[in-house]
C-alpha cells in the first residue's frame, strides 16, 4: 500500500501536489488488488467492446493497445478474436494477475503485458501503430495534469483512422463509496474529450447503465 510508483522516472517537472496526487492514485489502486479482488474485476467482456470486434461493421483484427487491462480480462478476449494485443497497467500486481491469465488462455504469444503508466507510454516498449485504444475507466481517474500526455502518447501511436473506445465516470460519481477515491477522480466529460484529442472526432457518446453518470466514447483518428 505504501510503495513508491516504481515504474516511473521522477519528474522534475511535477509540483509537489501533483506528485502528491498521483502517489495518492497509486495507494488507492494498489489498495484495491491488494485486498483482493477489485469490484470491477468481472471477468467478462463488456457489450461494447464485443460490438466492436464482432458486431454489424466490425473492426478488422489490428494491433491493439488497452490502457489500464486490469488482470486482463478484455486483453485475452481481443486475443482470442485475433488481435495483437499491448495491454499496460500501473498496478504490479494486476499486470502479475493478467500474466498468469493471458498465459493460462494460451494467449501469450498474442498478448504483452506492460506495467507502467499509460500517459507515459514512451518509457514502455509499445510504439504501435495501434488500430483501437481501449480504455476501461483507466482515463477518468487520471489526474488532469497528466491528461494532455495520454493525449499525445495515443495520438502519436495511431493509425489512420485508429479508435479509442472509452468507458468512464462521469464528473460526479455521487453515490462512490469510497472517499479516497471521490478526492482524485476527475471523471470524464464529451467536451473534454474534444477539447483534449486534437485530430480525432468524438463519434459517439452513449451514457452506461450505472446508477451514476456513466459514459460510452468512441473516437476516431483523423485518417
Ligand atoms: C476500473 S479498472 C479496469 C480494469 C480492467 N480494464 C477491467 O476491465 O477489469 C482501471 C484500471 O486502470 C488502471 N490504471 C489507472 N491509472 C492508470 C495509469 N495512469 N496507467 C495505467 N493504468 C492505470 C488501474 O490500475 C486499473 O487496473
Amino acid at each position: 500500500m505504501d510503495q513508491p510508483i516504481t515504474t516511473q522516472k521522477p519528474d522534475p517537472e511535477l509540483t509537489a501536489a501533483q506528485r502528491e496526487q498521483e502517489e495518492s492514485v497509486h495507494r488507492a489502486l494498489e489498495g484495491y488488488y491488494h485486498v483482493g479482488k477489485p469490484p470491477w474485476d468481472t471477468g467478462v467482456t463488456p457489450p461494447e467492446l464485443v460490438a466492436l470486434v464482432e458486431g454489424h461493421g466490425a473492426l478488422p483484427p489490428g494491433r491493439a493497445l488497452e490502457l489500464g487491462c486490469g488482470t486482463g480480462t478484455n486483453a485475452i478476449y481481443l486475443a482470442r478474436h485475433g488481435w495483437e494485443v499491448a495491454a499496460v497497467d500501473l498496478i504490479d500486481r494486476a499486470v502479475d494477475q493478467a500474466r498468469e491469465k493471458v498465459e493460462a488462455a494460451g494467449a501469450g504469444a498474442a498478448v504483452r503485458l506492460l506495467h507502467g503508466d499509460a500517459t507515459r507510454l514512451d518509457e514502455l516498449d509499445a510504439p504501435g501503430p495501434f488500430d483501437l485504444f481501449f480504455d476501461l475507466s483507466c482515463y477518468c481517474g487520471i489526474p488532469l495534469h497528466r491528461r494532455d500526455a495520454y493525449a499525445a502518447g495515443l495520438t502519436h501511436r495511431a493509425a489512420p483512422g485508429a479508435r479509442l473506445l472509452m468507458f468512464g465516470y462521469g464528473p460526479e460519481p455521487l453515490d462512490n463509496p469510497v472517499p479516497e477515491v471521490t478526492s482524485w477522480a476527475a471523471g470524464v466529460t464529451a467536451d473534454e474529450l474534444r477539447a483534449r484529442f486534437a485530430g480525432w472526432e468524438l463519434l459517439d457518446v452513449t451514457p452506461g447503465t450505472n446508477s451514476v453518470p456513466t459514459f460510452w466514447f468512441t473516437l476516431r483518428r483523423d485518417a
